[in-house]
């Protein structure tokens, strides 16, 4: 490992923004090149971090001339399996955007590939690095409202991309559910055991598939997790970290996503309704969601630093993945789908 840790930026698209921005002031790790199919969005990334770095569209030449220590992949969900492989196998650690593989299988050959070559394979998953989001997951830890026994999530949104969303099968799944069903574990400190869900394109959608979708998860510890949501659904929309009810054996917590977050408990055992009495939350702020990715790649580059397990390591986070595809499986079957036989877990 060099002093200074060199990260190769592969994929230079929309979002690879937040990335190059996350190291702008990092003390510890810098740019050695940048890779894109399209080497003018390479070139650009280079203008935007006014970086010298070497640009190329030549992944595996790139990994031989800037031996880099690590990959930042922002390709495409159907790239990341070729990207991550080969960096893996050129000694690399690697940080991919969400979601980890375009399949289970691609996924569970990357966690291989990163176990033979004894690196760091983790994904960006954003929003557990909320700070509203850890103020809810550590209030519902100390047990303010008993065990959590059940999560709702609702995720409304009318985005119009253009791009590869829209021409992607079981688009809402496939691409923006993973951030709520990875919450939804986050929260819980749960995992999923089965998916019964459906998927569909409503009237006057904008995508060529699924643009919306209604999910129940069974969970361990006996934890029900339903998600609703659509990606076409215009007015009243939630915020992109959905609204949430959330339900223990003593009460309940109601957050909207935002600064929002509401907990009432039961207060006596008597009446056909019991008595409920607030109970104060956490001070939830206005937070700048940009923030989250350069709080991840922190985290990430950290746990690399002194060899720690990052939060959101490959061998974990494919238990969110498979939530996906347990979705759709079951979406496409209507059957109730069970997620081990995904994961490949006992
Ligand atoms: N975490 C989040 O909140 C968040 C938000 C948006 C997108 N994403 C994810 O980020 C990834 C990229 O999304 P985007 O919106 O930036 O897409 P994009 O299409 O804007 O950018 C992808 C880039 O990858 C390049 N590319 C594709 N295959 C490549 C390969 N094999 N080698 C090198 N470059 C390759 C493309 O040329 C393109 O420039 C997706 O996985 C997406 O789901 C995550």
């Amino acid at each position: 490992m060099h002093d200074r840790l060199r990260v190769l930026q592969v994929g230079c698209g929309d979002i690879s923004r937040l990335w190059l921005d996350a190291l702008r002031d990092a003390p510890d790790a810098g740019f050695v090149g940048f890779v894109d199919l399209d080497p003018e969005r390479a070139r650009a990334a280079a203008r935007h971090c006014a970086s010298p770095a070497l640009v190329g569209s030549d992944l595996r030449a790139m990994l031989a001339q800037t031996r880099a220590d690590i990959v930042f992949d922002c390709t495409v969900p159907e790239a990341h399996h070729g990207v991550a492989t080969l960096a893996l196998e050129a000694g690399c650690h690697v940080l991919c955007e969400k979601p980890l593989a375009d399949t289970v299988a691609s996924a569970r050959a990357m966690l291989a590939a990163a176990e033979a070559n004894g690196r760091t394979l983790a994904v960006m998953q954003n929003r557990r690095f909320d700070p509203n989001a850890r103020a809810l997951r550590d209030f519902l830890a100390a047990g303010h409202i008993g065990r959590v026994t059940t999560l709702h999530a609702d995720f409304f949104i009318a985005p119009h991309f253009g791009g590869f969303r829209e021409s992607m099968e079981h688009v809402l799944l496939r691409d923006m559910a993973i951030h709520t069903f990875d919450s939804a574990r986050f929260l819980a400190g749960e995992d999923p055991l089965t998916a019964l869900g459906t998927s569909w394109n409503p009237e006057g959608s904008w995508y060529a598939h699924g643009a919306s979708a209604a999910v129940t998860f069974e969970m361990t510890g006996g934890v029900v997790f339903t998600y609703r949501g659509s990606w076409c659904a215009e007015g009243l929309p939630t915020p992109w970290e959905s609204q949430w009810r959330i339900v223990g054996t003593k009460g309940s917590v109601v957050w909207d996503g935002a600064e929002s977050l509401r907990c009432e408990v039961v207060r006596n055992d008597e009446g056909f309704l019991r008595e409920h009495a607030s109970v104060p939350t956490p001070a939830l702020r206005r937070t700048d969601s940009a923030r989250w990715h350069a709080a991840a790649i922190r985290a990430y580059l950290d746990a690399v630093l002194v060899g720690r397990t990052p939060e959101t390591v490959a061998t974990d986070n494919i238990r969110s993945l498979a939530m996906v595809f347990a979705a759709i499986e079951s979406a496409e079957t209507h059957r109730r789908v069970a997620i081990a036989s995904l994961t490949g877990a006992a």
